[in-house]
């Protein structure tokens, strides 16, 4: 199912997140532009050695910037950086950015480490307020465009193995309808965040019990879990204009989970 409907044509972006050919982020790099967008790829200097998004910036022809998502000075730098590159304001941004060091290094959410908690809220979280303000002070997004986050249903249900990272998801879905509103009555400006199922991805899979958690969605979901696939059309139409009214959700891209949830102790 790889239609190009043109939905972007004429379309400016920066995608954030992009690490290897399993990252949201990645798919989502290449629909867009499948779908006639041009964009400017980002990733921390350390993910961008790590990973093969040079590879991504040669497929899709982008330019690729390196910004640290919790340093406001790397966001500044970024978006002049797409400004001049696209010789104006851009007209959608993903921001699929997370991380917790308490999740890597096994830490349980009863013993976590807390300068690792801080760090979980800064990178998965405050990054994103950081990005809109960012986006907000240098007037840098074109009127109607779209910001996109990425987030988990743990931040609404208990889910103990996905640790101090539910707690930041909580506080990234609430940045997305308080800045949700300013940026809409300010620029007309949507901001959603897509809860998507789990993927396995490099974050994914830093997950404790992340396969039996795979399975267990895919079973309670009617429509089976979305892939990465999945999300990448979602998000696409969600910076189309298709979606112009839609703004400050979580929209469930989750074949159904959320609403079928039982008890996850059952
Ligand atoms: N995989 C899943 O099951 C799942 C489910 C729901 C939501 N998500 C969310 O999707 C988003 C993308 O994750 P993914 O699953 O594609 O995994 P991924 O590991 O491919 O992507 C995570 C990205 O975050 C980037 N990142 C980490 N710290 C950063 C920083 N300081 N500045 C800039 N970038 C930074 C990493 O370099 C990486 O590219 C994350 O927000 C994740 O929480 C994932």
């Amino acid at each position: 199912m790889d239609f190009n409907n043109h939905l972007l044509d004429g379309k400016k972006g920066i995608v954030f997140g992009a690490l290897n050919n399993q990252s949201i982020a990645w798919k989502v790099a290449e629909k867009v532009t499948a779908e006639g967008a041009r964009i400017v790829l980002t990733n921390t200097p350390l993910s961008l050695r790590l990973g093969t998004v040079s590879q991504l910036a040669d497929e899709t022809g982008s330019l690729l910037v390196p910004a640290d998502a919790t340093s406001v000075a790397d966001l500044e730098k970024l978006v002049d950086a797409a400004m001049e590159h696209f010789g104006g304001p851009v007209d959608f941004v993903l921001h699929a950015v997370g991380m917790s060091q308490n999740l890597r290094k096994g830490r349980p959410y009863e013993d976590v480490n807390y300068e690792f908690f801080l760090k979980t809220l800064d990178v998965s979280a405050l990054s994103f307020h950081k990005l809109l303000q960012t986006l907000y002070k240098k007037d840098a997004m074109s009127e109607w465009g779209s910001v996109v986050t990425l987030t988990y249903i743990a931040a609404d249900r208990v889910m103990p193995g996905y640790n101090d990272m539910a707690d930041a998801k909580a506080v990234l879905q609430a940045i997305t309808r308080n800045f949700g509103y300013i940026y809409g009555r300010k620029r007309h400006v949507r901001v959603n965040a897509v809860s998507q199922s789990p993927t396995p991805t490099t974050a994914g899979q830093g997950i404790a019990g992340m396969e039996g958690m795979l399975q267990y969605a895919d079973n309670c979901s009617p429509l089976g879990n979305a892939t990465a696939e999945d999300c990448a059309a979602l998000v696409t139409t969600l910076f189309s204009d298709l979606t112009r009214k839609v703004t400050m959700q979580t929209i469930y891209n989750d074949g159904g989970f959320s609403s079928v949830l039982p008890n996850p102790l059952a």
